[in-house]
């Protein structure tokens, strides 16, 4: 019985709410068929869900739930290995499309990889794609993307110069809060787009973002409105402004003075560099 709440739970957080089939797969069987050695030369993850345009096949249906531990360690390292081998931001790109490393995939319609210009100064980089990026395989396209862009043009700046990605590259179902493993495993992914763009200044939108990538433990109230370095594997130092989710600010617009705070801040920097304005 007590295994049986286990795989409920892993199941409700790892996201899956939908039913697909009337019998489920084992799909931990398939993996545990491999041997290791196969297993991490493959791209492919156990699938913990199913793609919507890909029909189910035939079900072997699970008699006996079997205690199941999610080989997140090893999708972390292939998702290493592809980000690390990737020359361009297309290579990029195309390895994750290609990546069955993350579960999210399989729920979300597109792969949201990016908009605007990577070879402009500032890289705005947000927590996951909503229901509308989903949908147009953009980032903030929807509601708080437009108030991201207003915000941007109230210094000067639009998606010609600055560079828009987001932490986690799918939709998590209902949008719900990425899990912790389904961070890690995006992780590296973000971590070389960063690379390839290497912007000027990085904004991170948000609590999630911000501590992800800026490796701090604080609440964003206490974090956004102070410089910050975002620091890459390899070592070089980007400066970092956490600031607002705009989401949050369509919420609590009484705090839309204190992101207006965070992007004069943001401006003055750019002015620094001698961006354009
Ligand atoms: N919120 C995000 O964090 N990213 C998007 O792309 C849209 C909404």
């Amino acid at each position: 019985m007590s295994d049986l709440r286990e795989i409920l739970l892993f199941y409700r957080d790892a996201g899956v709410d939908a039913a697909l089939a009337d019998k489920a797969f084992d799909r931990f069987a398939e993996v545990r068929s491999e041997k290791p050695a196969e297993r991490a030369k493959t791209s492919e993850g156990p699938k913990l869900g199913v793609r919507r345009d890909d029909a189910p096949q035939p079900a072997t249906p699970i008699t006996k739930p079997a205690k199941m531990a999610v080989p997140d360690e090893t999708q972390v390292a292939l998702a290493r290995e592809l980000a690390a081998k990737s020359r361009s931001l297309e290579d990029l790109r195309d390895h994750l499309d290609n990546f069955d490393g993350c579960n999210l995939k399989f729920t979300a319609k597109n792969l949201v990889f990016s908009d605007g210009n990577p070879e402009g100064p500032l890289m705005v980089i947000g927590e996951a794609p909503g229901r509308d990026e989903d949908v147009e395989g953009l980032p903030f396209v929807g509601r708080s993307g437009q108030l991201l862009d207003r915000m941007l043009a109230a210094i000067g700046l639009d998606r010609e110069q600055v560079y828009v990605a987001n932490v986690i590259p799918w939709r998590p179902p209902g949008n719900r809060t990425p899990t912790p493993q389904e961070t890690e495993i995006c992780r590296p992914f973000i971590e070389r787009q960063i690379e390839l763009a290497n912007p000027d200044i990085i904004v991170t939108l948000g609590g999630p973002a911000s501590k992800v990538l800026l490796k701090s433990t604080l609440g964003i109230m206490r974090q956004r409105g102070n410089w910050a370095n975002y620091i890459s594997p390899s070592g070089q130092q980007i400066p970092a402004m956490p600031t607002l989710h705009p989401a949050y600010l369509l919420r609590n617009p009484a705090h839309k003075r204190l992101a207006w705070r965070d992007f004069l801040e943001i401006r003055a920097k750019l002015d620094q560099t001698g961006s354009p304005s």
